[in-house]
């Protein structure tokens, strides 16, 4: 298999825990977990890319409660679970507006990319108070303070995303049928896959299924 980027809008935890009568934060634990595993699953299967939506910028404007229960989750797993990826040899990089999360948990953030900085095998993006919309304007303003117009390979790298290649395959779980703000400039030839499941019901033989079901597809870039 070619390098690949794939990357997966985990969406669909609140769903998958009123279906269970239970309240939202115990989705988003069990998204949580869900999301360790298929972690690890997806780099054994040789991604080398793996970029992760699990908060956008808007998902921010919930019920302070959720918001909430949402960092202290990040607080509670974050650093022991980096030390895992650094074991593993898996870089992080945590992509979004840094700026709308509290201090200690960019903090958080900052140390587990230093401390995972060096890995190789390949590299786990992690979309955090993301907004697809938010990063194209910051790049136009990182463009506008340089003072030049640029080409779209120097635009592409004023993106968060900066030096990584185009998402191949993105998977959206929870069955929204829509991107939500999520990669709007990077994913123009990515192929889009679909799943009902809800993201904490979505197992790694349904990763595999949506890699399969990329591995058949016939990608042209606009060409014949
Ligand atoms: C995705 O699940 C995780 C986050 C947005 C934090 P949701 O919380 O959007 O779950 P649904 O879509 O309401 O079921
Ligand atoms: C997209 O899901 C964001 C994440 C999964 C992190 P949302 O639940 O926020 O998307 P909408 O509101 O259904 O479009
Ligand atoms: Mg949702």
């Amino acid at each position: 298999m070619t390098a690949l980027h794939v990357a997966i809008i985990m969406d669909g935890n609140g769903r998958w825990a009123k279906k269970r009568l239970l309240p939202r934060g115990a989705g988003h634990r069990a998204g949580f977990e869900r999301m360790l595993s298929l972690v690890d699953h997806a780099f054994e299967r040789g991604v080398k890319w793996l970029t992760l939506y699990a908060l956008s910028a808007e998902n921010l404007l919930r019920p302070k409660e959720e918001v909430e229960g949402l960092f202290g989750i990040f607080r509670t797993y974050f650093p022991e679970k980096s030390r895992k990826l650094k074991e593993k040899g898996i870089r992080l990089l945590v992509i979004g507006e840094r700026e709308l999360l509290p201090e200690d948990i960019r903090r958080l953030i900052s140390d587990a990319e230093a401390l995972t900085a060096d890995g190789t095998r390949g590299t786990l993006v992690l979309a955090l108070a993301y907004g697809a919309r938010q990063e194209i304007v910051s790049a136009v303003n990182k463009a506008v303070r340089a003072g030049r117009e640029v080409t779209e390979e120097e635009f592409s790298a004023l993106l968060y995303t900066g030096e990584l290649p185009p998402p191949d395959l993105l998977i959206r779980t929870g069955g929204e049928l829509r991107l939500s703000n999520f990669l709007l400039y990077q994913a123009a030839y990515t192929e889009l896959y679909f799943s009902e499941k809800f993201f904490p019901d979505f197992t790694d033989g349904d990763f595999d299924r949506a890699l399969e079901a990329f591995s058949l597809r016939d990608r042209r870039f606009g060409r014949i």
